[in-house]
């Protein structure tokens, strides 16, 4: 018996992967190493001394899937696979819709045809679009997304609700995740992402390592404690945990579930410049810039759910978040990059 992980040498895949090796699971991945190197996997192994049976192939070759589901004892599916830059998608809709939504349709597919029937799926708080109030329950209004990742996560959560009643054998949970940060504790693994980082903390981890300058930080104008966006980090292992305890509990409830993985606690990026100054122990400079088109004033979870019915919740704080990922960041300055 193995789970398939699609997208298992990425960022929050590999610490899924690590997570999984660590209790015992026997664990397939699948990536083409579209974003993620190799060397994750390899250190992965290392740091379980299990190895993860590896396909480098990409979830749109039927073919390749279909090997996996005839070799291996497929039982369940976690769906990590996928592109996810916001302002890339807006320049290249078609890859994002393409990868996405296409990439899932052709894996529920062979899902179907080789008979595994428990799929997780990597979803995104983006779902809720602009938020009416936080903190956001899994009941909040969704859609209303601005760009075509947020369209392409909302668009499969819909696919996957129209699927799984016309297949009530399938077991099918979409996790919504928050802002995932921080790092594996051995420093080890990582996020590790292509260029100029857009998100905030790879971008701050950055100007502490000395490859960027300034953190800009986008809008002071906001209605918010002190006018920065505040948002819902959550640490990778938490993410990974909540990943086991999906898997854990598909078939239990309903056959399609949906759960936020968030902290339920709002920080501001100032909050983050300050608790990442402590960790590192330098100074951050930064600088007020114009809003961001499309960022939102606030957003976090109401994450009581995941804790009732799946018996998870997040268990690092801002500190353990900005720790690790500064023990990565100066670990391994040019990521998995020699
Ligand atoms: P990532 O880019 O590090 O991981 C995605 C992995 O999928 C990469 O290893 C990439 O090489 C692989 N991949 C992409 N397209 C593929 C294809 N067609 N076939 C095979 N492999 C393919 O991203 P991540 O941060 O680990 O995110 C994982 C998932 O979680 C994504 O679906 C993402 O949209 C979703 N998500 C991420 C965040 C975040 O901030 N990191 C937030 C919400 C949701
Ligand atoms: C972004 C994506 C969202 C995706 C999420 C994954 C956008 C508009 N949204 O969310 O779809 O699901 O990543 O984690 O890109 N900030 C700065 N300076 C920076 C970078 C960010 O001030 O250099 C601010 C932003 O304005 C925001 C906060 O930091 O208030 C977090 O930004 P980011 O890490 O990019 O995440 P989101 O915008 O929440």
């Amino acid at each position: 018996m193995a789970i398939l992980v699609t997208g298992g040498a990425g960022y929050i895949g590999s610490h899924t992967v690590l997570t999984l090796l660590e209790r015992g699971d026997d664990v397939v991945v699948i990536d083409n190493l579209s974003n993620a190197s190799r060397t994750s996997l390899d250190r992965v192994a290392e740091l379980t001394g299990r190895e993860p049976t590896v396909y480098i192939a990409d979830i749109l070759d039927k073919e390749a899937l279909r090997t996996i589901f005839s070799r291996h004892n497929i039982t369940d599916v976690i769906h990590f696979a996928g592109l996810k830059s916001v302002s890339e998608s807006v320049k290249e809709p078609l890859a994002y819709y393409e990868n996405n939504v296409t990439g899932t349709l052709v894996l529920l597919h062979e899902m179907l045809a080789a008979g595994v029937n428990h799929f997780i799926f990597s979803s995104s708080a983006t779902v809720y679009g602009n938020p009416e109030s936080v903190p956001l329950n899994e009941q909040a209004r969704t859609g209303g997304t601005t760009n075509p990742y947020g369209t392409s996560k909302y668009m499969v959560e819909q696919i996957l609700a129209d699927f799984s009643h016309a297949q009530p054998d399938f077991r099918i949970t979409c996790l919504r995740y928050f802002n995932p940060v921080g790092a594996h504790p051995s420093g080890r693994i990582g996020e590790d992402p292509n260029g100029i980082p857009n998100n905030l903390v790879p971008y701050i981890s950055q100007v502490a390592i000395g490859k960027l300058e300034t953190v800009s930080v986008f809008g002071n104008d906001y209605p918010t404690p002190d006018g920065t966006g505040v948002r819902d980090y959550i640490h990778v292992m938490d993410l990974a945990t909540g990943h086991l305890a999906a898997l854990d509990s598909q078939d239990k409830g309903a056959a399609f579930k949906v759960f936020n993985l968030g902290t339920g606690i709002g920080y501001s990026v100032l909050n983050l410049i300050e608790a990442f100054e402590k960790a590192a122990q330098t100074q951050i400079p930064y600088q007020f810039v114009a809003r961001r088109p499309g960022d939102i004033a606030e957003c976090w979870s109401d994450p009581s759910l995941a804790r009732t019915e799946l018996g998870w919740q997040a268990t690092h704080n801002l500190d353990d978040m900005m720790r690790d990922t500064w023990n990565w960041q100066k670990n391994n300055p040019n990521g998995y990059r020699m």
